[in-house]
């Protein structure tokens, strides 16, 4: 699909964008369709906004699709996600054609096999772009991933006392990757819900009231031109 969205200029563009894909439900039940056909419109949407992310040359964007808590969620609703998911997994082509490099973070193991199968070929086939890198967050949690941490710093046998900071972030689902710079929510919500809770310590937050289907690239150009009058200090001065 050809994309026209004409390029913006930035003073600076973060290197790493996160974004908590919130909202699909209420963006359904205002036009009374079933909770499915909002996330169906979600995530038609991530697609155009990582495309779009793509384009105006973001390194890094991590997308929450999944958490370990929404399984708490009516069967039925967890069941049309996932073959939401399926759907984008097959069309391998959204990772080839646009150049981007799509990675899965979250407790994979999980999820249904042919799930599992598919996540491996989207990121086999894409392992050589150049392009942004995405990270799509499936059954994912920050505590959990805190914790499967720490027993992976364990089973290498770290001692204690060689344990930094450093150490930890080694062995997060983002290993080597920069921390977000940015995390955006829409929807109206002021929380993290347990994203990349390790990760934001000092990530600047975008907040607004546009339901995620509705999260269109002229929002995450305000978003950006937003971020470029923050002044970060990271604790200093
Ligand atoms: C939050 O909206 C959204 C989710 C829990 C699921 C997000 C899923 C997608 C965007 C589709 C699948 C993703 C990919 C990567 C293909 P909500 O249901 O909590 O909305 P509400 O708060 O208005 O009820």
């Amino acid at each position: 699909m050809a994309f026209f969205y004409k390029k913006k200029q930035f003073d600076t563009l973060p290197t790493h964008i996160a974004i908590i894909m919130d909202g699909n439900g209420r963006w359904a039940k205002k036009r009374s369709l079933p909770r499915t056909a909002g996330h169906a419109a979600g995530s038609n949407n991530f697609k155009t906004i990582a495309r779009y992310g793509n384009k105006i040359g973001l390194k890094y964007m991590t997308v929450y699709a999944f958490s370990t808590e929404n399984w708490k969620r009516p069967p039925e609703e967890v069941k049309n996600i996932m073959n939401i998911l399926r759907d984008y997994l097959k069309d391998a082509k959204n990772f080839k054609d646009e150049n981007i490099k799509v990675k899965f973070i979250g407790d994979i193991s999980a999820l249904d096999e042919d799930i599992r199968l598919l996540i491996a070929d989207a990121e086999k086939e894409s392992e050589n772009a150049t392009g942004m890198h995405l990270n799509i967050a499936l059954n994912y949690g920050g505590r959990d991933e805190i914790v499967k941490a720490v027993r992976k710093i364990v089973k290498k046998g770290i001692k204690p006392e060689d344990i930094t900071e450093q150490t930890i972030s080694d062995n997060l689902y983002t290993a080597g990757m920069p921390d977000p710079d940015f995390i955006i929510r829409p929807s109206g919500e002021y929380r993290l819900s347990n994203y990349l809770i390790w990760q934001s310590a000092y990530s600047e937050y975008w907040f607004s009231n546009i339901l995620w289907p509705d999260f269109k690239p002229k929002h995450l150009d305000m978003a950006i031109e937003d971020y470029n009058n923050r002044n970060r200090r990271y604790g200093g001065i």
